[in-house]
């Protein structure tokens, strides 16, 4: 029996279910049961009717799937998978910077771990971080751990966004030289970019998107030509889902190791070995699961 087939046997015996970020391999996106961005999957995890989720991402997005549906088992199949942008900062290092500025609410952006979201008053993705700031009713807040989504959000709102000294290595690389080059080389294309870009570079977009907003503008553009600002993995999906849509990377060294590291064979040993099981502490994930909550209320 090829490894497909074994993947879906095990998951029919498990009641398993396999969610995969719009930038994990073909392979795997092919395999799952639902592509989506950070914030369709929390949603997802949060109204599963399945034991098992098979997250195949980055360790944060496990660890939401984890606080949102407790009493599941969260598989993540490759336990290397972690983001380095959620390792810039700890609970300890959070507690540290709010205590510095008493009364501001916290945002934190999904990318980040369960214990910096227990430290959070409210979580957002890149789909809402404009609407989770504008629904604070306050001028200023505090914002982690990404400095470029922070300082898109302080354009977009108007308000004195407070950012920790964070980034996404694969997005911050993106430059304005990147951008002009693109232009240049597919005249009539349309530029979308990530708000995890610096802003010299989304001051140079058409439009500014999350993953999952570029999977449904896909869907309605008149445009024949996109260039596509974000790790390179979501042309895979744009492109099968948009035939007629020619999508070109903006940079074509945007890969994030980390989200390349799920295989079909990891997803064939999580499920025989029940590995690697993501779980957050009682406590935590209680807290953590309030800053999700007041995020999925609002947007
Ligand atoms: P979205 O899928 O929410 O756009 O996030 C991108 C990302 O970098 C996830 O790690
Ligand atoms: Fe983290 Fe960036 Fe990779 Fe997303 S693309 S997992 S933010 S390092």
């Amino acid at each position: 029996m090829d490894v497909r087939a074994r993947i879906g046997e095990l998951k029919r015996r498990k009641n398993a279910v396999i969610l995969a970020h719009n930038y994990q391999l073909p392979e795997v996106q092919d395999a799952a049961d639902f592509v989506g961005d950070s914030l369709e999957l929390s949603r997802k995890a949060a109204g599963l009717d399945a034991s098992t989720i098979v997250f195949c991402g980055v360790h944060f997005m496990a660890e939401t799937a984890a606080v949102l549906a407790p009493g599941k088992t969260v598989l993540l199949p490759e336990v290397e998978a972690g983001c380095p942008m959620s390792d810039m900062i700890n609970g300890r290092e959070l507690r540290a910077w709010k205590a510095r500025y008493p009364g501001l609410k916290v945002v934190c952006y999904v990318n980040t771990s369960a214990e910096v979201k227990a430290e959070s008053d409210i979580c957002c993705t890149s789909s809402n971080a404009v609407a989770v700031v504008n629904s604070l009713g306050v001028d200023r807040c505090l914002f982690v751990p990404d400095k470029n989504l922070a300082a898109y959000v302080a354009r977009e709102t108007g308000k004195t966004v407070i950012a920790w000294d964070g980034y996404c290595y694969v997005h911050h690389r993106f430059t304005p030289r990147d951008i002009e080059a693109a232009r240049a080389s597919h005249p009539q294309a349309e530029v979308w970019v990530h708000p995890e870009c610096p802003l010299d570079v989304i001051e140079l977009a058409d439009k500014v998107l999350s993953t999952g907003q570029m999977v449904l503008e896909a869907r309605t553009t008149s445009r024949r030509e996109v260039v596509i600002g974000t790790e390179k993995g979501i042309i895979y999906r744009l492109s099968k889902e948009n035939p007629a849509v020619a999508f070109f990377p903006a940079r074509e060294s945007a890969l994030c190791a980390h989200m390349k590291m799920t295989t079909l064979g990891k997803i064939l040993r999580a499920l025989e070995t029940d590995t690697f099981r993501v779980e957050v502490p009682g406590e935590m994930a209680d807290r953590a699961r309030g800053a999700i909550r007041a995020m999925l209320e609002i947007a």
